[in-house]
């Protein structure tokens, strides 16, 4: 049966807009962009010439795209994480269906205006929580589901931020500040985590601790005679793995999506001008340890959920390897495995065999394409898929996360925050109970 194209506008057109975008362009018979609202001229630009948007559907803001009335089906929310829930409402008052970026909110009282709002309106919302689009993570669930390793006793995840992307975003960079940007770490980069542990165990958590600090970027860990910035200059400038020098101006492709956001054209600025533009212009060589942040370098969670069985979670900066890793005993079994390998081993308990167990390699390289290309089985595209899908009242796949599938693992977040900042344990079923769930 034909169906016309679901339309969307999107909201923010930054990094996360411009990829999920794209699906218009690969499926235009499924999507179609209508408009955008980004105050940055060259970004809106972008928008209008890559999905042929009409320059008066062209706005320089959500609240200027929601004074509009409605122009959609559905809209796309890549703002930054503080302005998700104010941009978001009024949209839903207008009836779009939603795709947002998580974090969905940054506390309890902007999810409660968020669910209020969504269910007063019956709104279909998704939040884009990709990972669980990840063939890794799919594999999981699925040896998980089918029962291979029994029920779950303990599932133990750990998340190693690099040392670069760790001063990028939390230090120097826009997360830098809980205050600032809304979002306490965990929340802002652990979302996911808690997302996929409290998808992979059904169970429903019950109580909650934590504790967190701040270690590597603690002013007392710099160096002797180190200065303000980098390129001040600094005595380490050659040695300090957060040099500027090194790592930004040798580097340039490194993060180019975070640090030269406002440079057109990198490849022609010169050795000298991109050096003005880190000292000068901006202040991206400023020195890790007098960030005057707001934020911790490492943060663990145990959850006991109400069937006796635990999660325990550690987000930890500085690795030299970022690294994403599981292991998950079960009652007749085990998983354990590294996302950025994309492989696990399930092993079974087998009290026949001299070692007492089998065990099979699992390689989700490659696999559930659908055609899709792009990093982790084109993972944000078949988020995308759903996104469609739920917005014609398809069936979504078992990855699909509406907005009701994300408080849980949202909550865990804000409330492991609390816990390590008033040191208590929390009744994570009555904070549940709170949001009707
Ligand atoms: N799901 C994931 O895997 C994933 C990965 C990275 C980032 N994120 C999240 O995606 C979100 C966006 O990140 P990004 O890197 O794309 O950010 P970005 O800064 O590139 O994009 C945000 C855009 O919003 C625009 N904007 C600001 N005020 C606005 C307003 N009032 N109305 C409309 N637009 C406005 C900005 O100009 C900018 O272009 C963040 O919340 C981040 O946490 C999610």
């Amino acid at each position: 049966m034909h169906q016309d194209p679901v339309t969307a506008v999107v909201v923010g057109g930054g990094h996360r807009s411009q990829i999920y975008a794209e699906y218009a362009l690969l499926r235009p018979q499924e999507l179609r962009i209508v408009a955008v609202a980004e105050p940055e001229p060259e970004r809106r630009r972008w928008f209008a010439e890559r999905f042929g948007i009409a320059a008066e559907r062209c706005y320089e803001s959500a609240e200027e795209l929601a004074a509009a009335g409605r122009l959609a089906d559905a809209a796309i929310n890549g703002t930054m994480d503080q302005l998700h829930v104010p941009t978001s409402l009024p949209l839903l008052e207008l009836g779009y269906g939603l795709l947002l970026e998580k974090p969905f909110a940054l506390n309890e009282v902007e999810l409660s205006q968020l669910t209020e709002v969504a269910g007063r309106r019956d709104s279909r919302v998704m939040i884009c929580h990709v990972l669980r689009y990840a063939p890794f993570y799919r594999a999981i669930y699925e040896q998980i589901a089918a029962g291979a390793i029994g029920d779950i006793v303990c599932i133990t995840m750990e998340e190693r931020i690099g040392y670069g992307p760790a001063a990028v975003s939390y230090v120097r960079g826009k997360w830098a500040d809980r205050h600032i940007c809304g979002a306490p770490m965990l929340l802002a980069k652990a979302c996911h985590d808690l997302d996929l542990l409290t998808w992979f165990n059904r169970a429903r958590p019950e109580r909650l601790v934590s504790l967190g600090a701040e270690r590597l970027f603690h002013p007392s860990m710099r160096p002797a005679g180190a200065t303000g910035r980098c390129f001040d200059p600094c005595p380490h400038i050659d040695s300090c793995p957060w040099s500027a020098k090194t790592d930004y101006l040798e580097h340039t492709e490194r993060y180019e999506g975070y640090l030269w956001t406002e440079i057109p054209d990198l490849a022609a600025l010169t050795e000298t001008q991109k050096r003005r533009y880190l000292h000068e212009e901006t202040d991206w060589d400023r020195c890790v340890w007098v960030c005057n942040r707001d934020n911790v370098d490492w943060q663990s969670l145990i959850v006991r959920f109400a069937d006796r069985s635990a999660g325990v979670f550690t987000m930890s900066s500085g690795a030299a390897k970022p690294e994403r890793t599981i292991s998950i005993v079960g009652s007749h079994g085990q998983i354990e495995g590294d996302y950025l390998s994309e492989c696990f081993t399930l092993r079974r308990s087998r009290p026949q065999e001299a070692s007492g167990w089998t065990e099979v390699e699992i390689d989700t390289r490659g696999r559930e394409t659908n055609g899709f290309t792009g990093r982790h089985g084109g993972a944000n595209m078949r988020m995308m898929q759903d996104f469609v899908r739920m917005m014609r009242g398809e069936e979504l796949s078992f990855s699909a996360t509406t907005l009701d599938d994300s408080i849980t693992g949202h909550l865990v977040a804000m409330k492991a925050v609390e816990a390590m900042d008033e040191g208590t344990v929390v009744d994570m079923d009555g904070a549940l109970r709170a949001f009707g769930c």
